[in-house]
């Protein structure tokens, strides 16, 4: 059995062969064919934050595949008034044939995996946000931007960041990361991404000059600046990233055909300006759409490993 905590714990065949059988089950919806791949399975879906995305592709995903999804907030559940991670987790897992978990700590899940009978998929942490790569990476395959990939991130150190830097060291591509001074990447995860990086052969580099970053790339993403729980320091966070917008300027740097990927909820004005999200809103609302068809793919993967 596996679970799907962070990207670390996956090959490169291994994550390419879950974008693959999303892209399988995709191209079968898209036409109407469904198979039940997880017909009478239930998925428990428990949430310490909000979401629009992650809830609605897991829940209509686990629909379209025969199963069936609980929403379990943690104002609702007993998590939320102290029952133990490892109780919760012996319950739900007792009962339920997955589990996804959007929450705050990298360890709240890791724990949890420990004490779970039943796959366990990270829908979010403070640390990392590896489904959204999975989503993100089957949107590039599918605009044929996946050859020569040279991304650049522009914006706050965070859980996307990290993924991303995961995402580039096992799949060997080139990532470039400009991040305001104090607002930089996990010294450990860029640590572990390097020596990743040195077996796949991907180039990573990190500055605070989003100029350097943005040079030739082939495909530039950000992030919000204010990410869920630090919602207390956004107006200091908005003065200091400030030259960090993904504007038409930023872009004109970047490689001519260059993309514009964004995992979403967006902040116009902030990360990125209008005009730029809105000339790049067909392959951001892919990206968004694919959550629903990459996990799929990953549900039915995970399945099939136990
Ligand atoms: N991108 C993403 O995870 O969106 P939600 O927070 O809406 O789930
Ligand atoms: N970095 C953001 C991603 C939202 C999908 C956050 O954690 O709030």
């Amino acid at each position: 059995m596996r679970h799907f905590l962070t990207l670390k714990d996956f090959t490169k065949d291994e994550i390419l062969e879950i974008i693959a059988v999303g892209l399988e089950i995709k191209k079968d919806l898209k036409v109407g064919i469904y198979k039940g791949q997880l017909k009478n399975q239930t998925l428990a879906m428990i949430f310490e934050k909000s979401s629009t995305r992650t809830r609605v592709s897991f829940e209509t995903g686990m629909f379209q595949l025969g199963g069936h999804a609980l929403f379990l907030s943690n104002r609702d559940i007993h998590l939320g008034r102290g029952e133990p991670i490892k109780d919760t987790a012996r319950v739900v897992s007792s009962m339920c044939d997955m589990v996804m978990i959007r929450t705050f700590a990298q360890s709240m899940i890791e724990e949890f995996a420990q004490f779970s009978k039943v796959p366990v998929i990270n829908g979010l942490t403070d640390s990392f946000h590896p489904v959204q790569l999975l989503a993100d990476y089957m949107t590039l395959v599918e605009h044929n931007m996946s050859e020569n990939l040279k991304v650049a991130y522009v914006g706050d150190g965070n859980n996307m960041t990290h993924s991303w830097m995961i995402l580039a060291a096992k799949l060997g591509f080139e990532l470039r990361i400009a991040t305001p001074k104090g607002y930089e990447v996990d010294a450990e995860v860029l640590k572990k991404a390097l020596e990743l990086a040195k077996i796949s052969g991907a180039i990573i580099i990190t500055t605070h000059d989003p100029k350097e970053a943005i040079k030739d790339a082939t495909v530039v993403t950000t992030d919000t600046w204010t990410s869920m729980g630090q919602e207390a320091q956004k107006n200091e966070r908005i003065k200091i990233f400030k030259g960090f917008m993904v504007d038409d300027a930023m872009m004109s740097l970047a490689d001519k055909d260059a993309k514009f990927l964004h995992c979403l909820p967006a902040y116009r004005g902030l990360e990125v300006s209008e005009e730029v999200f809105e000339k790049h809103s067909g392959i951001v609302f892919d990206e968004a759409e694919n959550r629903l068809h990459a996990q799929k793919g990953l549900m039915v993967w995970l399945d099939r490993q136990r």
